[in-house]
């Protein structure tokens, strides 16, 4: 039995560069090394998409179109709805009974809610305990995200423990968390890429539009002649994602001097279409055939279902409703 890889993205927005690298990417990588569990998290997406029913199930589709896209095999890993398995619902009920309102009001999206004077509803207040939920009930072993996602392992594995303490029972696996080497990629203005910024790059979208947002992307003044620092550099950053193989050279020509950030961009651009080509192209194929990805969908659903509700039938019977 090969160890279990769980992880989710919600469909809140088309997926961009920062997801990709941040979590998709892993999930790909070690899809033969373990046995995966990609699912769309679209209870999760509620809490800012309560008015927009039609945007969750069009980007639903979209994000599984993008998740084979980029090359996850439904072979290999079981794709599906966060709201196809009922029993994830089931346990977040029952892990609110293990958790105080002074335990949740020191989580980050909480506290950034609160700052930024955003109404809380129930959904953004109790968000890490279905995310534990999510990650507990398949018995996961490592958890790919980026780095924002941190705090969240944290609650989960705290619940995984609470849990096991309360009813004297090892019900549940101590899951690892694997934040991606690069913590977070920067959106085009420098600061973290985030779809609530409007600072991304969609993988999806539009060549043009993809130019258009490299050449804005945010720079200092520096001439072409002058020395530039590539470490404090925002293009340079993401050089270092698509210009693996001229990396080197891209470095030394910044530290000398020589290039300027126009040219750096415009071999940006290159680099990023041609890396993103194969999945754009497999990516426009996919999303025209909705009964494909639904037939993937639901596939999924029941092999999650199954694995779910084995845990829930141990849950169910260590806290005594069985
Ligand atoms: P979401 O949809 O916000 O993001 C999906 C994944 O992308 C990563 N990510 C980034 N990584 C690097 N740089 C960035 N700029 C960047 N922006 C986003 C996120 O860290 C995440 O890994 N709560 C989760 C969804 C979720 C989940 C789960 C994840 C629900 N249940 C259980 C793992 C396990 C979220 O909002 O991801």
């Amino acid at each position: 039995m090969k160890p279990i890889l769980l992880s989710g993205v919600k469909p809140t927005a088309r997926v961009h560069i920062g997801n990709y690298f941040g979590a998709m990417k892993q999930f790909v990588d070690l899809q033969d090394k373990y046995s995966n569990f990609n699912f769309i998290a679209d209870y999760h997406a509620l809490n800012q998409m309560m008015d927009k029913p039609q945007d969750i199930k069009r980007l639903t589709l979209e994000l599984t179109a993008a998740y084979l896209a980029i090359g996850l095999d439904p072979k290999k890993t079981v794709l599906f709805r966060q709201s196809d398995v009922p029993q994830v619902t089931e346990l977040n009920w029952i892990f609110n009974s293990l958790v105080t309102p002074s335990y949740l009001q020191s989580a980050h999206a909480y506290k950034d809610a609160v700052a930024k004077k955003k109404t809380v509803n129930m959904g953004l207040f109790c968000y890490p305990v279905l995310m534990a939920a999510d990650i507990l009930i398949y018995g996961s072993d490592i958890v790919p995200v980026g780095k924002d996602q941190e705090q969240h392992l944290e609650i989960a594995i705290d619940l995984a423990k609470k849990f096991n303490h309360a009813y004297g029972a090892e019900v549940f696996k101590m899951p690892k968390g694997m934040i991606w080497e690069g913590q977070s990629v920067k959106g085009i203005d420098g600061e973290k890429m985030s779809k609530s910024k409007g600072n991304v790059i969609e993988l999806f979208e539009p060549e043009e539009s993809i130019r258009k947002k490299v050449m804005s992307i945010k720079t200092d003044s520096a001439g072409v002649d002058d020395k530039k620092d590539p470490e404090a550099d925002n293009v340079f950053a993401y050089h270092k994602l698509f210009s693996v193989k001229m990396l080197d050279e891209l470095r030394g020509r910044y530290e000398k001097g020589g290039i300027g950030y126009k040219e750096s961009k415009e071999i940006l651009f290159a680099n990023m279409m041609a890396y993103l080509k194969p999945m754009r192209k497999e990516y426009e194929k996919l999303i025209k055939n909705e009964k494909y990805l639904n037939k993937v969908l639901s596939a999924g659903a029941k092999k999650a279902r199954e694995v779910a509700e084995e845990k829930m039938v141990k849950v169910r019977k260590a806290i005594g409703v069985r």
